[in-house]
């Protein structure tokens, strides 16, 4: 009986609110025969500017940035108070050249079509620092594993223009283990010399052209990624960089690679049973001093799991990244459980320094624990939105790790919404605050740039639920406009709590209006 009050209670408080309260999501029933609502419109065919407000790069070195853009091509580019040495192809919007002297630089981009145009701000801020926003791509390891080839890395590249990925703002196209020759592999096609006679790396059969790769990922405006370890063999047993880490950064520069994973692995062996902290940072301490000597821009991603806190001096150490924790292949099962528990180190977020609790595996992947060849993901399609938001949120990398050559309707409507993607990009770099959560349900929320809060209602339990964010939890007061982020429409106007019926393991996302 008490519960029964509770309830009508509760409802009854929805439907006080100023607009119509209580609202069931879930807009377009199109694909939902095999339960996977399409929840965000198609872009419209007129242009929209989308990716960072921000952009860091460091003076002198090679500039490259693809204008990401929706709507219907041919659209054609300009951009306002472009720098001096940056050069706009006004029809590719590849912006290309050599970074020009600290300082920083607001340009206007405008793109324009036969439907309509778009105009969106765009600082390029040259110094120290580069991420001033998370990192957005695709890395490979997910859906390929040691069945990785130049031809899948080249495809990768290709489907992230033809998708539409690149339009919203995804733009690394990353390698990660087993590119390199191993001592033994049971593919003797990735079996041969680790380095040749001066010590350089020597790739696999399966890459022939190093820089052939990188040249064709950079003709797309794209960037390039690649990965090894501190240790003697990657995780996979394939050679690491042990001995020779100048000589393999300066060639990873050299081949035209702009991202760097290093993955703790076989290093290990070589701390031996010193668990200081020194120890932890001592490999990455080096290749972050050697990164920053090089005449070209590399996004440092650190990847040892989380040891010794690694949130607290990653920075420090010259990252932009760093895993927090182990392989979420692993652990698919515990989304939020992850999400939650990265979201602790909320206070190490910031502009050029980012918690990474691993990839977006959705869509085809291959199962981690048998390295297994894509399969579809079995994981709730609410389940889907929900991981998604949960990374936007927390301004974690958003690094798509599925097979991009079966890239489907649905799992590009989760990957693709540019209003969800905008507060993963938001300059202010805050990881959302979980300010209300019981075991079925949490709220998390994250302060955006333009005085605007990004909330997102979560629920865990196999049942729908009603969830309800007071202003008083949220620090607001009065009437504020809410848009629902997933399916960029505006609610209306709330007056003092915003509630929703939240779908089963699933998600409400929106963004309350300042004032
Ligand atoms: C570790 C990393 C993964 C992946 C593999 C490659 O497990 O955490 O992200 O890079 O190694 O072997």
């Amino acid at each position: 009986m008490k519960n029964l009050i509770r309830h009508l209670l509760f409802l009854f408080i929805c439907v006080s609110v100023l607009s119509t309260a209580s609202i069931t999501f879930g807009a377009s029933k199109d694909n939902a025969s095999n339960g996977r609502e399409i929840y965000t419109p198609a872009p419209k065919p007129e242009p929209r500017l989308n990716g960072p407000l921000v952009y860091g790069c460091r003076p002198g070195h090679p500039f490259l940035y693809r204008i990401p853009c929706q709507g219907k091509r041919p659209i054609s580019f300009d951009a306002k108070e472009l720098p001096k040495g940056l050069n706009l192809n006004k029809e590719t919007g590849i912006i290309s050249g050599i970074t020009p002297t600290k300082g920083e630089y607001q340009v206007v981009l405008l793109a324009k079509n036969t439907k309509g145009k778009s105009k969106r701000n765009f600082k390029i801020i040259s110094g120290d620092k580069l991420a001033l926003t998370p990192h957005m791509g695709w890395n490979h390891w997910y859906a390929h594993y040691d069945r990785i080839t130049d031809k899948m890395m080249r495809e990768a590249a290709d489907v992230m223009i033809t998708s539409g990925m690149a339009d919203v703002g995804y733009q690394y196209v990353n390698i990660d283990d087993c590119w390199m020759n191993a001592p033994k592999n049971n593919d003797p096609k990735r079996v041969g010399p680790l380095r040749d006679e001066n010590g350089n790396m020597v790739p696999n059969s399966y890459f022939p052209d190093m820089k052939g790769l990188t040249t064709f990922i950079h003709d797309k405006g794209l960037k390039a990624g690649i990965y090894t370890s501190p240790g003697t063999l990657t995780c996979g047993g394939f050679t690491g960089a042990y001995q020779h880490e100048e000589q393999d950064a300066r060639q990873f520069a050299a081949w035209g690679f702009d991202f760097l994973k290093y993955d703790w692995c076989s290093y290990g062996r070589i701390a031996g049973k010193d668990k200081s902290l020194e120890a932890y940072q001592k490999p990455y301490r080096q290749m972050g001093t050697i990164l920053n000597s090089l005449d070209r821009d590399v996004v440092f991603n650190l990847c040892q799991y989380g040891m010794g806190d690694v949130w607290k001096w990653g920075a420090e150490i010259g990252g932009h990244s760093w895993r927090t924790s182990g392989d979420l292949g692993f652990e698919l099962d515990r989304i939020f459980d992850v999400a939650l528990k990265n979201s602790e180190y909320r206070a190490y977020s910031k502009p050029g320094e980012w918690n990474d609790p691993d990839y977006i595996q959705i869509g085809w992947i291959g199962n981690a624990n048998k390295m297994g060849v894509p399969e579809f993901s079995p994981m709730p399609p609410a389940m889907q939105y929900a991981y998604m938001s949960l990374w936007c949120l927390m301004a974690s990398p958003l690094i798509y790790s599925g097979d991009m050559s079966k890239l489907d309707e649905f799992t590009l409507n989760v990957l693709c919404n540019p209003e969800v993607i905008d507060v993963n990009q938001d300059p202010l770099g805050e990881c959302g605050q979980v300010i209300q959560r019981d075991k079925e349900t949490f709220i998390m929320v994250k302060k955006l740039s333009d005085g605007s809060l990004a909330v997102g209602l979560f629920n865990r339990s196999k049942k729908e639920s009603e969830i309800s964010a007071d202003w008083s939890e949220l620090n607001l007061k009065g009437k504020r406009l809410v848009r629902d982020l997933w399916h960029q429409k505006d609610l209306g106007h709330y007056n003092d709590k915003f509630c929703a019926t939240v779908p089963a393991q699933g998600v409400v996302m929106v963004k309350i209006a300042k004032k």
